[in-house]
């Protein structure tokens, strides 16, 4: 097997192997439901298994093939309080929102949406058969960010780096966060987001630092993973999110073939949440403003 490591990370003498020592403290599976017009996914984080991450609310993954699981949508919504990270490995959606954004999710590309104090709109397929496969996480903001001007970025598959893994180990993507000298595009965020897709060959290792502020998850999506320092390893299946316990980083083998995972961390924002449906404030007071601004037509 290839003693693989990021060539990144050999810039330290003392990163080898006691870094990377984060175990999985606990595993849990998505569950099938249905959302926006009726599209079926998969909710991994957001259910009463796992209700949140600090700061991550929600994690789902939409994986069909079946024309009828995708058609419907998500039409028209709003949301206020927290941010929105569509990644798209296969399968094209069309993005509109009332303050004049449009664009198309591509495989390969994503979408970083910061909803701030309110934004409604629309994610709807651009395909009427063929396979859709890709993820939306909803990333929390800290109360005094809550209320900031809304935003919106599209990256396209070219704008997102790759680091390659020693030893023809596999490539890493960074949608997010810095792994050696390459920075991901999104960046800026108090809770200096960490989003990987790591897809190692046979046998691949990645050793990828996660600093020790932050919390995060592993979720294989295809193939298997094992995940930890040698001695300290616990496999996760596809479709298994494996929480992270606390270290300075996390070590991933494929296990049999080729596998594919999301790694992904944040710094706990540590405030109280109170939430309904798509908004997300801190208090009661402001959820119910929520509430009445969005039906006053104030987003
Ligand atoms: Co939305």
């Amino acid at each position: 097997m290839a003693q693989a490591a990021l060539s990144a990370s050999t810039t330290s003498s003392s990163s080898v192997a006691l870094v990377f020592d984060r175990t999985v403290e606990r595993s849990v599976r998505g569950m099938r439901t249905s959302d926006g017009a009726g599209v079926k996914l998969t909710r991994v984080l957001g259910t009463q298994v796992l209700r949140r991450l600090d700061p991550f609310l929600m994690l789902d993954e939409f994986r069909s093939d079946e024309p009828q699981d995708y058609l419907a949508g998500f039409p028209d919504h709003p949301h206020r309080g927290f941010e929105t990270v569509t990644y798209m490995i296969a399968g094209r959606f069309r993005h509109r929102d009332n303050k004049g954004h449009e664009g198309i999710l591509a495989a390969g590309g994503a979408q970083w949406m910061t909803a701030g104090r309110g934004i409604i709109h629309s994610e709807m397929p651009e395909q009427e058969e063929g396979l859709v496969h890709g993820f939306q996480l909803w990333l929390n903001l800290p109360r005094k960010d809550k209320m900031c001007e809304p935003s919106y970025r599209d990256l396209q598959s070219e704008d997102i780096p790759r680091v390659a893994l020693d030893g023809a180990s596999g490539v890493v993507r960074v949608l997010a966060g810095k792994i050696g000298d390459v920075t991901g595009p999104i960046a800026g965020r108090e809770t200096e987001p960490i989003y990987l897709d790591v897809e190692l060959e046979p046998g691949g290792v990645a050793e990828l630092p996660v600093p020790a502020t932050h919390d995060g998850f592993v979720y294989p999506f295809d193939g298997d993973v094992i995940v930890g320092a040698p001695g300290r390893e616990r496999t996760l299946a596809r479709g298994e999110l494996g929480v992270l316990a606390k270290g300075d980083g996390v070590r991933l083998r494929a296990k049999d073939g080729r596998a594919r995972a999301l790694v992904i961390a944040g710094k706990p924002i540590g405030e109280p949440i109170v939430q309904y449906g798509p908004f997300v404030m801190t208090t009661p007071e402001e959820l119910e403003q929520a509430v009445r601004d969005f039906q006053a037509g104030k987003f």
